[in-house]
């Protein structure tokens, strides 16, 4: 498990700063404005940082721009980091800059002199997402990302802030370890017990086995993993902080290998398909944030965990399936398999539970790749009160969201000349034919998102709050959203 770096908010000793080890951050405005601490680490250093900010170079850095100077002269710490900042800056601008001053200190441990500035607990939340790395299978541990300690003019305020901020972290960090893992070991059967240990934290968790989803009628579910050695399961996740309060829903596509079964994907770039369990992963992610800030909101968590695998015994393209909605289901495509697990999982949902509303979370679509790439997800909501809340809540917490389409006029392609809905409708609007498809599942009045997560969810490149791999999306503004639209305290 990947723990963010532990961070602490003090008030500051200005005499200390001279023997403070690792790295020494302090905010500078563009024109080149310092703080108390700054004008302490500009006379130790004997003028360094103004020089700093009078040269062509902090001139060009942008808003939130890192400047390091190395080694400086009268302190012992490593650098001075020199943030370029307006004292007042929105929370995406300050999350932002705390990712930048994490790149630019490295693993080292960290003071940063923010004084009065509003954001600090904005600040701390982009240091610590961005000081994440993922060393499980390394055989030598990498070093750890050092402490951040922030120093400010009210700790206690700006911890109280940061708190809830940092076990959402944990929720970040705990989705990006499962999407990074390997499929041999992230199997649907240590998936499930991974989900189990949130059980410590008083989520309540239930794992459905394969007789048990049998019993229900998931043959579309079932039918996806019938070809792997690795059993089906479904895992519903409870946190109840809410007392009675009818319960938000999430549910999440966890395919932990996407082989394409037997529509077998091509071997260039199949690896990838380890993180075709990124909407269970979020959705985990989000549950044990919710528990770890003791949210007063009832949710509950829904995850499909299948493989998709050629096999003897794998589902055949042209087979027809029964979901447990009783909709039967051409297979035409073996390799769309993610819309056949939630269809059952989002209907069991329901059933079970009767949520106020449900937001699935797939990483579905090829297609949504090719329309959004990596820096939006695909919004597909048939209420435009949910819809409008998600996309507010994304926006604040500065993830990609981008709404798309979903008329019923996409409904023909994919009709089935002999079951009730096939499961493919061909390249044109792939990633909205998709939506089409769960939309099935979804009854008539239920205010529903589907987020198509396949370009966010896992990146190749660094990106604002990541590196390279995983990227936790989601788990910020799901919470949001949640705190937003079904906290009841
Ligand atoms: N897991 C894939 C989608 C995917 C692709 C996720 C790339 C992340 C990166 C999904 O199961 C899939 O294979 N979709 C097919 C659907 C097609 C067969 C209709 C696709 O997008 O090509
Ligand atoms: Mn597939
Ligand atoms: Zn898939």
């Amino acid at each position: 498990m990947t723990r963010p770096s532990a961070t602490q908010f003090c008030e500051i000793d200005l005499d200390a700063l001279k023997g403070l080890s690792g790295k020494i951050a302090c905010l500078a405005t563009p024109e080149g404005g310092l703080d108390a601490a700054g004008r302490r680490l500009n006379r130790l250093s004997k003028g360094a940082v103004d020089r700093a900010l009078g040269s062509p170079a902090w001139e060009g850095l942008n808003a939130g721009d890192v400047m390091v100077l190395a080694y400086p002269a009268g302190m012992s710490a490593e650098a001075v980091l020199l943030l370029k900042t307006e004292r007042r800056v929105t929370a995406q601008a300050a999350r932002r800059a705390g990712a930048k001053l994490r790149v630019a200190a490295g693993k080292s441990e960290l003071h940063i002199c923010a004084g009065n500035f509003a954001r600090s607990a904005d600040l701390a939340l982009g240091v610590v997402l961005r000081g994440y790395e993922f060393g499980d299978h390394k055989s030598k541990t990498p070093e750890s990302y050092g402490s951040v300690t922030l120093y400010c003019s009210k700790p206690d305020e700006i911890a109280t802030k940061a708190a809830p901020l940092l076990a959402l972290a944990e929720g970040v960090f705990f989705t990006r370890d499962l999407v990074n893992a390997p499929a041999n070991v992230l199997t649907t059967t240590s998936f499930a017990e991974q989900l189990s240990d949130l059980a410590a934290l008083g989520v309540k968790v239930e794992v459905l086995d394969e007789p048990a989803l049998e019993k229900l009628g998931m043959r579309a579910l079932l039918g996806v993993g019938q070809g792997s050695e690795s059993p089906s399961k479904v895992v519903v996740m409870e946190w109840m902080g809410a007392g009675d309060a009818q319960p938000f829903a999430l549910v999440g596509k966890g395919v932990v290998f996407d082989t394409g079964g037997i529509s077998l994907k091509p071997a260039a770039g199949m690896e990838d398909m380890t993180m075709d369990m990124g909407g269970a992963g979020v959705v985990a992610g989000v549950m044990k944030g919710l528990a770890l800030r003791k949210a007063r909101a009832n949710v509950v968590g829904l995850v499909g965990l299948v493989e998709n695998m050629p096999d003897g015994r794998a589902q055949r393209p042209g087979d027809v399936v029964v979901s447990m909605k009783g909709d039967t289901i051409e297979v035409i495509n073996t390799d769309a398999e993610g819309r056949l697990v939630l269809a059952d999982v989002l209907w069991y949902a329901q059933e079970r539970f009767a949520p106020r509303a449900m937001i699935n979370l797939a990483t579905l679509t090829g297609a949504i790749i090719i329309g959004l790439g990596h820096d939006n997800a695909g919004v597909f909501a048939n209420d435009d009160a949910l819809c409008a809340a998600f996309l507010k809540a994304a926006k604040a917490e500065d993830e990609g969201a981008w709404p798309m389409p979903l008329d019923d006029s996409y409904d023909d392609l994919i009709k089935s000349r002999i079951a009730d809905i096939k499961n493919t409708g061909g390249r044109p609007a792939g990633s909205i034919t998709a939506a089409k498809f769960l939309q099935r599942f979804v009854k008539k009045d239920m205010p529903w998102i589907h987020l198509d997560i396949a370009g966010v969810a896992s990146i190749a490149k660094d990106s604002k709050y990541a590196p390279a791999g995983a990227t936790g999306w989601g788990v910020l503004a799901l919470d949001r959203l949640i705190q937003d639209m079904f906290d009841e305290g």
